[in-house]
Order: C-alpha cells, then structure tokens, then sequence
C-alpha cells in the first residue's frame, strides 16, 4: 500500500544500508553543511549518489576506488608521455562527487607535480522549505524538482510513484500542488542565492554542494586540486594535457550528436599531444571498465589504447574528434 523511505539517520537507516534494499533515502540527508557531510560514512554517501538522477535521465553513481585499476593505466601512460612536463595539468570532466577525481591527482601528485581540476555540470542541489507545507521540495539548480520529503517519506518530483503504492501516488498528487509557488519562490529568489526566500515568511532555500567533503577540504586547502561547474558541450581553449570523461557520455544519456558536440569540445581542450581518457564502468562489482585512450595529434585524434574493447562510442568520439 505504500513504502516510507529513510529521512534521517537511525537503525532505519542502517538497516536499509545493510540489505541494499529499494528504499528511497532522502535527498535532504545531503544538509547540514560540510560538517555534517564529513561524518557520513562512504557507503551512505554512495547510496545518496545512487539517489540522484539529475537532468531527466543521468546518474549521479560514483564510488570510491571506482577506477583504481584504470588509475594505473593512466599514470603509465603519464610516465611514458609527460615525462618532460614541469606541471602535469589534468581536468575531470563530469567527476560527480569528485573522489574519484581525488583519487586519480593523489596518484599523479604522488610522483610529479600535477594540478588537477574537477568539474560537473550538476554540482548544487536546492531544498526548498515553506512554511505551512509539509514537505521539504528537492530541487536541482535550475529549478527542476527532484524529490519531496516529509518526516517519512520521500517521493519522486516527476515520475509517478508505482501503481503498487497508492498512499505514495496518492501524497504525490498533493505535494505537486506545491511546484508552482516553489518555482515562483526560486525564481523570486534568483539564481544562486541561500536563504533567500522574498515575500514569504517561513520560507528557506538551501543550497548543498554536491563534492564529497573530502574534495571541498583539499580543494580548500591545495591550490593544485580545484572543483567547479562546467559543461561538458561546452567548447573551452587546448590547456590541458589529460582529459578523463567517464561514464558520462554514455548512449544512454546523450544523442549520438550531442556525444559528438561533447567530443570535440572535450578533443578541443587538449594540448598538443594530450590524452582523453573516454569511457564506462561495465561492472561495478569488479570495477571492469570499458575504456579508450585517444591522443591529440594535429587537428585530430588517434587511438592510443582500448581496455576492455574501448568505450562503446569510441569511433564517434574517433570522427567528430578528427574535425577539430
Ligand atoms: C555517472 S556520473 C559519473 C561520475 C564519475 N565520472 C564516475 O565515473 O564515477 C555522470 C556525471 O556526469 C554529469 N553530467 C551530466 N551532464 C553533464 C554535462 N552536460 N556537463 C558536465 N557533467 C555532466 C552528472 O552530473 C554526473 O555527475
């Protein structure tokens, strides 16, 4: 009849932790500020990752040590094609939380100075508070509505909750009568601001930095590792000598003509001789990674390596990549 979905910490929560069952953890887990991030064990961070599916149709899904047989391979080829570079410059694109991003310079900067900068699309999430409503409206930055959360359950904005759950369809229906005056109160609001909430008494935005807090502290604290917003469509000028884009231009997600507007504007921001690294996690028990490296050669890309039988879009990256 219906499925609460886990709002707070607690036994509940560590249960629905331990029998990976299909629970709905709350967005609004993420508040609190980075203190509150910094003693979320990894495994609620990952199930909270899970949760996020931003833009319609993408994930959020990272883990650490996702890529640790792959880091490998990148520094190998690091060793054998930077080796002259005083200062090895490295951008991650659609890194997620970032931790694989700071697992990937911790390697790097183990062995020669590297700056590495880690960006996504989809780093801010707003939770919209009203007074008298009884439900905490999760939003992604640009407004867009992702989940409700009240003291037990936690719905999904957009798609309709299962016909198996009507209590759940059934609050559903009455907390989408809250979009309009929450649209009306971000948009009064303006882009990017916290707490503001003008003309309504009661009323907050929240803004939640999705990086794992592990990022925000070295970012803060190293100026050779950074976070920041950037889309991967958009064109920016040759500065790095590695690009890694994993699991995000997936099929999945992006028209193959998008993939290649992604590709060039990903082949196009590498230095003469640079390296991007374009691929998929196939099994994430294993971490088994179907990958292919390309190198900028001129005005386009050769294929350096394919692990695993390369990424699945490895000649539209290979051709759109070639008209630079
Ligand atoms: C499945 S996650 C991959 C995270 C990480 N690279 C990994 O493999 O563990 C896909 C990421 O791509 C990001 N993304 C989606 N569209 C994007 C865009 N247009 N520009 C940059 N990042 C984007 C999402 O926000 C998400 O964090």
């Amino acid at each position: 009849m219906w499925k609460q979905g886990v709002t707070a910490s607690g036994p509940l929560m560590q249960r629905a932790l331990e029998i990976r069952g299909t629970r709905r953890f709350a967005l609004t887990l993420l508040t609190g500020g980075e203190a509150a991030m910094r003693v979320m064990d990894d495994i609620l961070l990952a199930r909270l990752y899970d949760e996020l599916v931003v833009g319609g149709n993408i994930h959020k899904t990272t883990r650490r040590n996702r890529f640790k047989g792959l880091d490998q391979q990148v520094l190998a080829i690091v060793r054998e094609r930077f080796a002259a570079v005083p200062e090895l410059l490295v951008h991650d694109v659609g890194a997620s939380s970032g931790i694989t991003s700071l697992e990937l310079w911790r390697s790097l900067v183990a062995e020669r100075p590297t700056r590495m900068h880690a960006s996504d699309y989809y780093a801010v999430l707003l939770v919209v508070r009203m007074a008298n409503c009884p439900w905490a409206v999760v939003c992604e930055e640009d407004g867009a509505p992702l989940q409700f959360v009240s003291e037990r359950f936690v719905l999904r904005a957009v798609q309709p909750e299962s016909v198996l759950r009507p209590v759940n369809r059934w609050l559903q229906r009455r907390a989408r009568k809250w979009l309009p005056q929450v649209d009306a109160l971000l948009k009064a609001a303006g882009a990017g601001q916290q707490n503001a909430a003008p003309g309504r008494a009661g009323a907050s935005i929240e803004r939640i930095q999705l990086w794992h807090p592990e990022c925000s502290l070295t970012a803060a604290a190293e100026p050779r590792f950074s976070v920041g917003r950037h889309d991967v469509f958009a064109t920016m000028p040759p500065k790095w000598h590695l690009v890694r884009a994993m699991n995000v231009l997936n099929p999945g997600y992006f028209n193959p003509e998008r993939q290649r507007v992604a590709a060039r504007a990903l082949a196009g921001s590498l230095l003469p001789g640079g390296v991007l690294v374009v691929g998929r996690t196939r099994e994430e028990a294993d971490a088994s990674t179907a990958v292919s490296f390309f190198v900028r050669e001129g005005n386009g890309l050769r294929v350096l390596l394919d692990l695993r039988g390369g990424a699945e879009n490895r000649d539209l990256i290979l051709e759109a990549g070639g008209a630079l």
